[in-house]
């Protein structure tokens, strides 16, 4: 060696550098993730990525910076508008994440046509060569345009093409696939993945360029280096879904430049992915007829009221209990059981309860703990809610149902899906508007409210 290297010790899970080895990372706690990687003698422009980029020339005062920069353009897909804070901002970073195969570069190619206005856009792509992704642009009914298609891994070669091409937007896909010829660590790994990040950031930076980049999700279920990379980019958007089924949810986990509630609904068809406007129907379609164990919960996402069926089924246990919940999380599970068990006077606590939501959709707001516990109660008692009923409330430990927000846009999604009955919090905090045909039934605790909904008679 001619000269001697410096290293340090890298975590791949939280980015944190230490200049020794150790089994565990002093930063988050993960075990066996320190590799060792070199700082090369350039190094110096690394920093905080986003800080450098944006910081160029001198300090000004607040009041005479100009506001006219945010500059949104639409991508012309509306559920994608909505999730990036109502279009995308020139000049930004996107990462969009996911499993592999979910569809991310679907979405991005389908971008490329629908964003028009004459915007040039180079797709840069290190997964697949330029007839294939031809092949797939045609399969998408993406032509003509001015659009640039790029197979390269090579970071300097991208960003003397995007010097020469001068695009509007460029896509990059994928982020795992780029390598920077200075940096010595393998494609994909975390110290190519963050110093590649920092100078397309850069890059965007200087030349106002938007950027969306792709992110594979890995085993553990974030992207390489998922804290390193969040906060370095301007927007971190999620693909969701189960690629057995057809329904896909983008999902913003930051944004510089809007709210992170909103979510983005897709279904994947056979010419691409196609917008669902009324989440609610796609959800609630196929639904069984009369039978124990379903419930249709309503939860606000974002601006937008969701109507998802909650199923459940309770089975005596041979041996240990067992819980699995899927879309609801699993202590917020247990805890409906127990208050079921307890309050509910139902024996639920021996035995085996599986939760499950349909489409993929999780629900993480107590207004779907109603639903879910008459879900639970109703496979318990095997006596089916019916198909015409819908419940909203949260439970607390005592058993009581207790007020929700938003309650009368829920009850208008609920009504304008023809559901015949709601089961609602007795105290509530504001006027109930008043639904023909749509008969509210409030109640006290999760004990009256199974002795109203599922009677012994039925
Ligand atoms: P893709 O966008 O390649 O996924 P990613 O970039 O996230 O890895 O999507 C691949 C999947 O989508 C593949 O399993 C097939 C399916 N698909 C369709 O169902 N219809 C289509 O029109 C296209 C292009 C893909
Ligand atoms: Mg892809």
């Amino acid at each position: 060696m001619a000269n001697k290297r410096k290293t340090v010790y890298c975590c791949s899970e939280c980015g944190n550098e230490t200049p020794n080895w150790a089994g565990k990372c002093p930063a988050c706690g993960a075990w066996n993730t320190l590799t060792e990687v070199a700082l090369d003698p350039g190094s110096g422009r690394r920093g905080s990525g986003a800080a450098r980029a944006a910081a160029v020339g001198k300090a000004q005062p607040l009041s005479e910076l100009n506001t006219s920069e945010e500059i949104r353009f639409s991508t012309g897909i509306p559920e994608f508008d909505r999730v990036l804070g109502g279009g995308a901002v020139v000049g930004s970073l996107v990462l969009v994440g996911g499993a592999p195969g979910i569809g991310k570069s679907t979405l991005l190619l389908q971008m490329c046509a629908s964003t028009g206005n004459g915007r040039r856009i180079l797709y840069v792509t290190g997964e697949e060569s330029q007839r294939q992704l031809k092949l797939r642009a045609t399969r998408l009914g993406v032509d003509g345009g001015d659009i640039y298609v790029l197979a390269e891994t090579d970071l300097d070669t991208i960003i003397a093409a995007v010097d020469e091409l001068q695009p509007d937007i460029a896509i990059i896909d994928s982020i795992q696939t780029i390598s920077d010829g200075d940096v010595t660590s393998a494609p994909g790994s975390i110290t190519q993945v963050r110093e590649c990040t920092m100078r397309i950031m850069r890059l965007s930076k200087e030349k106002r360029l938007s950027v969306f980049v792709v992110g594979h999700i890995n085993k553990e279920g974030s992207i390489a280096g998922p804290k390193v990379l969040e906060h370095m980019v301007d927007c971190v958007l999620y693909f969701e879904g189960e690629r057995s089924t057809s329904f896909r949810i983008l999902r913003a986990a930051k944004n510089r430049f809007g709210s992170t509630n909103e979510i983005g609904v897709f279904e994947m068809e056979d010419h691409g992915l196609k917008c669902v406007e009324n989440p609610s129907e796609m959800l609630l379609s196929g639904r069984p007829e009369n039978s124990p164990g379903t419930c249709v919960a309503c939860v606000i996402e974002g601006t937008r009221p969701i109507l998802a069926e909650v199923q459940a089924l309770v089975t005596p246990s041979q041996y240990n209990a067992a819980r699995r919940s899927n879309g609801i999380d699993y202590n917020r599970a247990a805890m409906l059981l127990a208050v079921l068990d307890k309050r509910g006077g139902l024996s639920v606590g021996s035995c085996d309860s599986y939760i499950n939501v349909i489409g993929g959709l999780s629900l993480d707001e107590p207004a779907a703990d109603l639903a879910t516990t008459l879900a639970l109660a109703s496979s318990y008692l095997d006596r089916p809610l019916g198909a015409d009923l819908a419940a909203i409330g949260e439970v607390g430990l005592s058993g009581e149902i207790r007020s929700v927000s938003a309650l009368n846009q829920r009850l208008s999604e609920i009504y304008r899906l023809g559901f015949k009955r709601c089961v609602i919090p007795a105290h509530v905090r504001d006027d109930i508007r008043k639904y023909d045909g749509l008969q509210l039934i409030p109640v006290k605790t999760i004990s009256e409210a199974i002795a109203v909904v599922l009677p012994r008679e039925r």
